[in-house]
């Protein structure tokens, strides 16, 4: 894999995907294609009946994508505003919220204004959030440029901002009324979030759909050289198992909780680090290798499941094994997790690839004392 920088977008242009998302009168598409962005505007105006559009971005992005957008956004006749923020999670808070109540209302925000978010997940959490809030909601059009946000975050309508207290915690449920997917867009992510995105990919197919999973067991190293044949289909397929969940639980109640497998321990494994030196598809990944394996213990899986989806993410260039700390630090951390019910976690563990259920764990079932980290390390790591 490539450390990072411009990636060859190859081969013919596939057909164009689309996905519902089925919501009642909420219902939206994802449309997913390569090379697509400079079609966005008639669709945005089609989507959100809007006169003007708030565009909110962050650097690395703007630099490549901001004016191609707005050249289409304009050629439908849309009015368009920039809003460019700084880059990084630290920009997803309250205070940059109400700069950008402030800016977007100087700017001519008014109940005809729509909020356009291209970026990755930072952007369209935040750009999500003030488009719920301002004027008591906009509506607001996802344009994801990570694969994080283009699988994962695009997708369900959660909003929201991070507080001193805690990451994500203030927030609004705000569905989009059209995701538009440029799976081109990834030819200048950098390597190692085109990576951290994968593993949502490899956790979709682990937890639904054994096929996707056989897929990319084949199709790796082409997915990972953004060839768009591979590609497009793989992100309709995300796309779709991530809408179906939504759709089937909008609210995360009960099947939306299966999203959370490898996030228990990848969650620990974030905080211990202070959120520093690990992205959230690392630790996800993390935390995938070692509830596949946990699962395998309780006798749950069959034998090879955990070996099988640490391969998998070794190929994608993940790290399986989890930061180096004590199992008393990781049970202290399992204990503040905010997925917690009572003393009883819902630990989301594999039955096989491509099947997976929620049991009620306690910390300590979860990591029992007999359990040594060497086999939490099992996974090798190739590269
Ligand atoms: N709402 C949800 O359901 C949901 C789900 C999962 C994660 N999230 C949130 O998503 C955020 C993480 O998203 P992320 O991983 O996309 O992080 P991010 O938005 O910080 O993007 C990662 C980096 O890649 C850059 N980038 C994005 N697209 C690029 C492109 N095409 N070319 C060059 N650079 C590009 C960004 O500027 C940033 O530096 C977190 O805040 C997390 O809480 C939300
Ligand atoms: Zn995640």
């Amino acid at each position: 894999m490539r450390a990072g920088g411009q990636r060859a977008a190859r081969g013919p242009t596939p057909a164009r995907r689309r996905v519902r998302v089925a919501l009642g009168e909420r219902s939206y598409p994802i449309e997913i294609g390569h090379g697509t962005l400079a079609e966005l505007g008639p669709a945005v105006a089609r989507a959100t009946g809007a006169g003007r559009v708030m565009l909110l971005t962050v650097p690395p992005v703007a630099r490549h994508y901001a004016a191609r957008v707005e050249r289409s956004l304009r050629a439908a006749g849309l009015k368009v505003t920039r809003f460019v923020v700084p880059d990084g999670e630290r920009t997803k808070n309250l205070l940059q919220a109400r700069k950008l109540y402030d800016a977007m209302l100087s700017a001519g925000a008014d109940r005809s204004s729509a909020v356009l978010a291209l970026g990755g997940g930072v952007v369209g959490d935040l750009g999500g959030f003030v488009a719920a809030t301002l004027l008591r909601g906009l509506p607001v059009v996802q344009v994801p440029t990570s694969l994080l946000a283009m699988v994962d975050s695009s997708v369900g309508g959660k909003t929201g901002v991070n507080v001193p207290r805690g990451k994500n915690l203030v927030g609004a449920f705000h569905q989009p009324r059209l995701v538009w997917i440029d799976s081109a867009t990834l030819s200048t992510l950098p390597g190692r979030q085109l990576a951290a995105g994968m593993a949502e990919v490899v956790k979709h197919a682990a937890i639904l759909d054994e096929k996707l999973f056989r897929r990319l067991e084949r199709d790796v190293p082409r997915l990972m050289d953004l060839d768009p044949t591979v590609l497009v289909p793989v992100l309709q397929r995300n796309c779709a198992i991530k809408a179906e969940v939504v759709a089937r639980d909008e609210r995360e109640a009960g099947p939306r909780m299966l999203l959370n497998f490898g996030h228990t321990l990848g969650h620990a494994a974030e905080a211990l680090k202070g959120f520093r030196g690990i992205l959230h598809g690392e630790a996800v990944s993390m935390g995938m290798a070692f509830a596949a394996h946990r699962s395998e213990e309780l006798g749950l899986a069959p034998s090879g499941t955990a070996e099988r989806l640490v391969d998998l993410l070794a190929r994608v260039g993940l790290p399986t094994a989890l930061p180096d700390f004590p199992r008393s630090a990781y049970l202290r951390a399992l204990s503040v997790d905010k997925k917690k019910r009572a003393a009883h976690i819902h630990f989301v563990v594999l039955r096989r690839i491509g099947k997976a259920e929620t049991r009620p764990l306690r910390p300590a079932e979860i990591w029992p004392a007999r359990r040594r980290r060497g086999t939490v390390r099992a996974g090798r790591t190739r590269r």
